[in-house]
């Protein structure tokens, strides 16, 4: 039975294809002959735009994309993370109670990374984000080592976490999270959720109507507050 719209599936792949060009850009940066981070900052730039449009789409998505249909207290969390300690089985159609937590971090994570990164200086002062002059030497060189440890430090962990989480669920719970991210299908059940997601009219379209409001968003943020991308 349908439980992501297209949209949904989309944004996710092009957020782990885009996570994974944004390192390569970096640590490759010499490779690729680009000593000013150009290949860094656009993708970092689309990364912005990308949780942008996801936070929209939490509004204006189909039913399981929607912030009211999974975001729930840490009550609900903590209960259902007890039920799987104690392997009572509980289904979701959408994200789970506790996922729902993970998929917040993820987003937020990645915002704040992509957000700092525009005042990140770098250490061989041939390129800057489009807002670094906006804050002091001090905090340019504090945010920047915030840009460094973040990814390392919070970002590559919670990502693994992620995988390994939802890959536990395929192998013991036997539920194709993977699949069903990549399908938008789930196998029927007696879901605790949603019957059948409901996918708005006109998804695509939808889904790139809100991609421009995203790109505006952003590229109108940074212009507004003086930034040169
Ligand atoms: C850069 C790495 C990744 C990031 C930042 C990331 C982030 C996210 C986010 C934000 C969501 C929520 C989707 C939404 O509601 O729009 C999500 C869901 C999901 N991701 Fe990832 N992801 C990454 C890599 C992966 C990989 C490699 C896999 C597969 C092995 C994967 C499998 C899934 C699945 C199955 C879901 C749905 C979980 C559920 O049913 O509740 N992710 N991910
Ligand atoms: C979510 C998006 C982003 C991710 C995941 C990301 C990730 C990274 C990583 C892993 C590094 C290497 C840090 C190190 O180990 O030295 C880095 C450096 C850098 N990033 Fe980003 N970045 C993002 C967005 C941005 C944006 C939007 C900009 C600016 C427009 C930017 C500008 C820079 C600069 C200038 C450096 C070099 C810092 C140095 O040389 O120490 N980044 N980024």
């Amino acid at each position: 039975m349908r439980a992501w719209d297209l949209p949904t599936r989309v944004f996710h792949w092009t957020l782990v294809t885009l996570m994974a060009a944004t390192w390569v850009t970096f640590y490759y940066a010499e490779f690729l002959q680009d000593p000013t981070l150009k290949w860094h900052r656009w993708t970092g730039y689309a990364l912005l735009v990308l949780v942008t449009w996801r936070l929209i789409w939490g509004f204006a998505g189909s039913s399981t994309a929607r912030f009211s249909a999974f975001v729930r207290g840490p009550a609900a969390a903590i209960g259902y993370g007890a039920d799987l300690a104690r392997r009572r089985s509980r289904h979701f159609l959408g994200h789970n109670p506790l996922g729902a937590w993970m998929v917040l971090a993820l987003l937020g994570l990645v915002a704040f990374q992509g957000v700092i990164g525009l005042f990140t200086v770098e250490h061989n002062d041939l390129t800057a984000g489009p807002l670094y002059k906006l804050v002091s030497e001090d905090t340019q060189k504090l945010l920047t080592r915030w840009h460094r440890l973040a990814f390392d430090w919070v970002i590559l962990p919670a990502i693994a976490l992620h995988v390994v989480a939802n890959t536990l669920y395929a192998l013991i719970k036997k539920d194709p999270l993977i699949t069903a991210m990549v399908t938008g299908r789930k196998p029927r059940h007696d879901y605790e959720d949603q019957r059948e997601a409901v996918i708005v009219v006109r998804p695509i379209l939808r889904g790139l109507a809100c991609l421009l409001v995203a790109a505006a968003i952003v590229f109108g943020t940074i212009a507004v507050m003086g930034g040169k991308l």
